[in-house]
């Protein structure tokens, strides 16, 4: 159902009974590549991809739980040179909308999350703002405007890379098993199967934001654009002053090393969980999170092999080579 104003065409999608989703019939299929998403996201495609990009955006972007959180406080911070007491003060979700955020939730959802906005005062707004238009947002704020999302080049605006944008990807394995947790961790997602069930959907490119290799592929391919910086998840973990000067540059930034220092520090893994404004207490907070789950949860490498038996491990060898065939793109953790 490609339109004028959308190039692609959507389809709904018939999953096999053997796949276990949480949201069987309710996924479509975008474009040439087959990106996956709720149905909910037909409302907004177009609307995104036909939004304004200005020269000042900044775009943050990521397969889902690849460590796009820690990448949008290190930019903002970056960008903002080093307002910690503003970083601190605003949560970052109010800093950077989440653009395609509103599909997760459907109509009934979402008149329940806007029925409770009523009714609570001081959490009216972050109520009200988790289900508006993303877009609209955007649209509302000042320059330079921060945007997180999962999408892929080719499904924001053609022009995107007038902006200047941040993409950063991590090994599969891992960024899989924390995309598994943080389904379990929302309350929304009603996803009652095991790791496996949800490794198998993953591969199969039956969840959200899949096809994972295309979806980091089209950011590699313009990793020597000018306007695009693409990070790897393992290299923070393994040396963050580099990646911290990377952006630094990137954004034509420049520190003293102790400004630098201090940064490392604020961006490290138990600061991180403990800050309030970066790790998503506030999806605790209005209730669409089960509070005994963290969104900052282990921040580790190759803790996937923890979840994977044989068959699992050997099927994801074969995935990974298969989709590596055709690239240059390898991954820290795989060299
Ligand atoms: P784990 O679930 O493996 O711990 P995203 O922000 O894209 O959803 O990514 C979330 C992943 O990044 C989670 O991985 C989370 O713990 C990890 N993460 C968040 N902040 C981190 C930090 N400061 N250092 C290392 N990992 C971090």
């Amino acid at each position: 159902m490609a339109s004028n104003n959308y190039p692609y065409e959507i389809k709904d999608v018939d999953i096999p009974e053997t796949i276990v989703t949480r949201n069987h019939d309710e996924i479509i299929r975008i474009g040439p590549k087959g990106y996956i998403f709720p149905k909910t996201f037909r409302d907004m495609a177009a609307d995104i991809y036909n939004m304004e990009v200005k020269p000042t955006d900044v775009y943050v972007f990521s397969y889902p739980r690849s460590g796009t959180t820690w990448t949008q406080e290190l930019v903002w911070l970056v960008v903002n040179d080093l307002d910690y007491e503003t970083a601190l003060k605003i949560p970052l979700t109010d800093r950077y909308p989440f653009l395609e955020g509103p599909m997760l939730f459907n109509e009934s959802t979402k008149k329940k999350i806007l029925d409770r906005s009523k009714e609570n005062e001081s959490e009216a707004k972050d109520l009200q703002n988790v289900v508006k238009s993303a877009v609209e947002l955007v649209n509302e704020m000042p320059s330079p405007r921060f945007i997180k999302t999962h999408l892929p080049l080719s499904l924001l605006p053609p022009n995107a890379l007038e902006a200047k944008m941040v993409y950063v990807a991590r090994d599969p394995r891992d960024a899989i098993v924390s995309y598994y947790h943080l389904i379990k961790s929302m309350k929304i997602a009603n996803f009652d199967g095991d790791f496996k069930q949800f490794w198998i959907a993953a591969v199969k490119n039956y969840q959200s934001w899949s096809p994972y290799f295309e979806n980091v592929k089209e950011a590699w391919e313009k990793r020597n654009h000018p306007n695009l910086l693409f990070l790897f998840y393992e290299d923070m973990r393994k040396d963050l002053e580099s990646s911290v000067r990377r952006v630094c540059d990137f954004f034509g930034k420049k520190y003293s090393d102790d400004q630098i220092a201090k940064l490392c520090d604020h961006l490290t893994f138990d600061k991180f969980k403990n800050n309030p404004s970066v790790n998503y207490d506030l999806m605790k907070k209005i209730g669409l999170m089960h509070t005994d789950q963290e969104f900052v949860r282990k921040g580790k490498t190759g803790g996937w092999r923890e979840y994977f038996d044989e068959e699992m491990t050997a099927e994801a060898d074969k995935w990974i080579q298969e989709n590596l065939r055709d690239t240059d793109l390898r991954f820290p953790s795989m060299q």
